[in-house]
């Protein structure tokens, strides 16, 4: 079958890679791709918002299924775009990814529903904001309630820090519209944890667990970015925090979207937050974490295309979802400067050490070819370098290792993805 990916960061060439290899794929598109998913697709310049332009490539050339795993143009209706021009698409519908697009809407469906979450108050007005600081405990969190590319939340350690967040989302509109409407939250603390699903609309099959690591610097400090680097599994997603999610958060959430007409399909990110009381939802997204995937993926044995068909059909609940009983660590490789200004267009090094290595992947998130062939960078996150091996220690080591292997100007990353683990022994 042909089918066509839309996207081009480091979690559409985990997701790319996951597709090539299925035994139904026959010819793979992605728009727009990057230079490391143009190895193993044809790369199409159309961007991820360009809804009429990706319908009309998609009937032209006969795609048999889309897949688009992005918040923006999800939470925009790309699905629905597909379904209306008759095609056949993997990714959630608008009316349904607002679970990610609203943190005002899915507070108050978890709350509706009794899904564990922190407590939280909803301001549309910074006046009303400001008074609630007065009477608040802190450290407190503020939070966008649109999309802010992971960046609009906000955690203030006191009354002053937490008045100039209000003036930054809701005054300055930092983050756009996204800020006209903020969440003000209770502060958690515990270890962070991403489950993803696959979600049919009425059931739901678990991935692997991982962990990311969202903070630019070693020892989790400095500013919040996409994600540096993640392992998987994680050793603190036992079998206990397992029931408890599968009893009071996942099937719950899936149940409380149909009942509210609003049915999810697609990849459901459950952010969780191992607290004292138990695990609570942090986040919800409506697509593959990144860089999650770049450790969830290659450790899948069931073939994607047949779950995401099961997905499409309503039939997860016959899908036996396999994960190898192995492990996976990705380090990410950023731009120095990331995640405020940095430099683009530097020639790496170093790929070619991938080519051939069993149980090392080399996804690209933020790289171009230049007019002389060479692979540059072109965005703050530029690589994403996952090892697999038995254990968690030797895909660490191993990951490490690889990343050695590449080399551009400016390169930084963290030495500590995976130390967690140590702890967990
Ligand atoms: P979110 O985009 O909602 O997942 O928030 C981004 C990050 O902010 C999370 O991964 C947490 O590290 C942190 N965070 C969000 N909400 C809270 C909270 N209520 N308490 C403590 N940390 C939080
Ligand atoms: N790694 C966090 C996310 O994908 O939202």
């Amino acid at each position: 079958m042909k089918v066509l990916l839309v996207g081009g960061g480091g979690r559409e060439h985990a997701i790319a890679t996951a597709l090539v290899r299925s035994s139904r794929v026959d010819k793979l598109y992605c728009a727009p791709g990057n230079a490391g998913i143009a190895r193993i697709a044809e790369c199409v310049p159309i961007g991820v918002m360009e809804f009429e332009k990706l319908t009309a490539f998609a009937r032209e050339k006969a795609i048999d299924l889309t897949v688009i795993s992005m918040d923006d143009p999800l939470c925009a209706g790309i699905a629905d775009a597909f379904e209306a021009a008759g095609l056949r698409v993997f990714g959630t519908r608008k009316n349904a990814a607002i679970i990610e697009g609203s943190k005002a809407f899915s507070k108050d469906l978890m709350k509706k529903y009794g899904i564990p979450t922190a407590a939280y108050e909803i301001f549309d007005d910074a006046e009303k904001a400001l008074a609630y600081l007065e009477t608040s405990k802190y450290p407190i969190v503020l939070k966008a309630s649109g999309l802010a590319l992971g960046k609009g939340v906000l955690i203030c350690e006191d009354r002053e820090q937490a008045r100039a967040g209000i003036a930054e989302l809701m005054v300055d509109k930092k983050f756009g519209t996204a800020g006209d409407q903020i969440v003000i939250e209770e502060f958690m603390t515990g270890r962070e944890v991403s489950a993803l699903a696959f979600v049919d609309g009425k059931h739901y099959k678990l991935m692997t667990s991982s962990q990311d690591h969202k903070r630019i610097g070693d020892g989790d400090t400095g500013l919040n970015t996409g994600g540096m680097g993640t392992f998987s599994p994680s050793p603190f997603y036992t079998e206990e925090v397992h029931r408890f999610c599968e009893e009071h958060i996942y099937q719950k959430t899936v149940d409380a979207m149909a009942a509210e007409g609003r049915p999810f399909t697609g990849v459901l990110y459950f952010g969780l937050m191992l607290t004292q009381d138990g695990p609570k939802v942090l986040e919800y997204n409506t697509r593959f974490g990144d860089p999650e995937t770049q450790v969830v993926l290659p450790r899948m044995k069931t073939d994607i295309v047949d779950v995401m068909d099961a997905c499409i059909d309503g039939t997860l609940d016959q899908i036996d979802l396999e994960f190898y009983d192995n492990a996976a660590v990705c380090v990410v490789l950023a731009s120095g400067g990331y995640p405020q200004s940095y430099e683009k267009g530097k020639v790496i090094t170093g790929l070619d050490k991938f080519d051939g290595a069993d149980g090392f992947y080399c996804f690209h998130a933020g790289t171009k070819f230049d007019d002389n062939g060479n692979v540059v960078t072109s965005g703050g996150r530029v690589l994403g370098v996952t090892a697999v091996g038995p254990t968690l220690k030797e895909a660490r080591a191993a990951a490490y290792e690889a990343a050695g292997w590449i080399h551009f100007d400016g390169q930084y990353m963290r030495h500590d993805i995976g130390k967690a683990i140590d702890a967990a022994e």
